[in-house]
């Protein structure tokens, strides 16, 4: 993360600017910490990774979800990218992210835009994403899990996209942002796994810039077609047994101008919210 990018950042705790102080490699952040404008909240970078969430703060089913997630072998995602279409009987990763770009609209974004994904683990989304958005559009990702985006740096150091990418430690349910800074927010994954997902919503739908976007890819079974057996045991799995949170039961989050629920796949369905112009 640039020096200059830390403008965008706000305490997660008093919503203040943040202001920097450490060391720096041209123009980078490296090592030091930020601090809230009233100087009672102090939040460490180490090697150029912001950390912006305090662990008692963080819910318990946030912490036994990274317990997983900083588990699960390498191999997992290239795995399950082949399993998918597979299990789903059609609809391949390609299709999915297909439908993220479609739900998200980013052929309406003009350059210089901003670009967030909530959960961006090891940064499997980022090749595509910067195929499909416009130049200098500024890419962030932000995760619960150093482990997953130490692997995300290291993945994609040499790719020439990496200059685009902004990454930092934070909690969902505390986005350490202002209100309306990106055009397009998202997550992809599923809104079940977090300790208050109804927070989580309202928080992607706050840092939406007017007129942007915010996006949910969930799992959920296509309820149009009755499931064979195995499809449905094939989804238990992929859902780790623990039903998803149903987009309905979550609201209309305030400040959305229109929200719009799509079955994308056999198992994945995308929940769209607009934000008034
Ligand atoms: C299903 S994975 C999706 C990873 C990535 N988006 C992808 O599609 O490859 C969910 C991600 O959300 C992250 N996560 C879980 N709880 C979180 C929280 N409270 N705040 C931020 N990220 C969280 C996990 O660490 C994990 O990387």
């Amino acid at each position: 993360m640039r020096i200059a990018d830390t403008a965008l950042l706000r305490c997660p705790t008093t919503g203040s600017p943040l202001r920097w102080q450490g060391t720096n490699l041209e123009l980078m952040l490296a090592d030091g910490s930020l601090t809230s404008s009233d100087g009672s909240q102090v939040w460490p970078v180490v090697d150029g990774l912001p950390q912006l969430c305090r662990e008692a703060e963080v819910g318990a089913v946030d912490l036994r979800m990274r317990h997983i997630h900083d588990r699960l072998p390498r191999a997992h995602r290239p795995l399950l990218r082949l399993a998918l279409p597979l299990l789903q009987g059609g609809g391949s990763e390609g299709a999915l992210q297909q439908a993220t770009r479609e739900a998200l609209h980013l052929d309406h974004l003009g350059p210089g835009a901003r670009v967030l994904e909530v959960g961006v683990g090891e940064g499997g989304n980022l090749p595509w994403l910067v195929k499909a958005l416009p130049a200098e559009t500024e890419l962030w990702g932000l995760d619960l899990s150093e482990v997953l985006l130490r692997r995300c740096r290291e993945r994609w150091a040499s790719h020439p996209f990496r200059e685009q990418a902004r990454l930092l430690l934070a909690d969902a349910h505390r986005l350490p942002f202002a209100d309306g800074s990106f055009d397009r927010v998202f997550h992809l994954g599923g809104l079940g796994r977090f300790q208050d997902p109804a927070r989580v919503l309202a928080e992607l739908v706050r840092i939406t810039a007017p007129g942007g976007f915010a996006v949910v890819i969930g799992k959920r079974l296509d309820p149009r077609e009755p499931a064979a057996p195995p499809v449905a045991a094939a989804f238990r799995l992929l859902t780790l047994w623990e039903p998803e949170v149903p987009f309905s039961s979550l609201g209309t989050p305030p400040g959305a101008a229109s929200v719009e629920e799509q079955q994308v796949s056999r198992f994945f369905a995308s929940l769209t919210i607009r934000k008034p112009a």
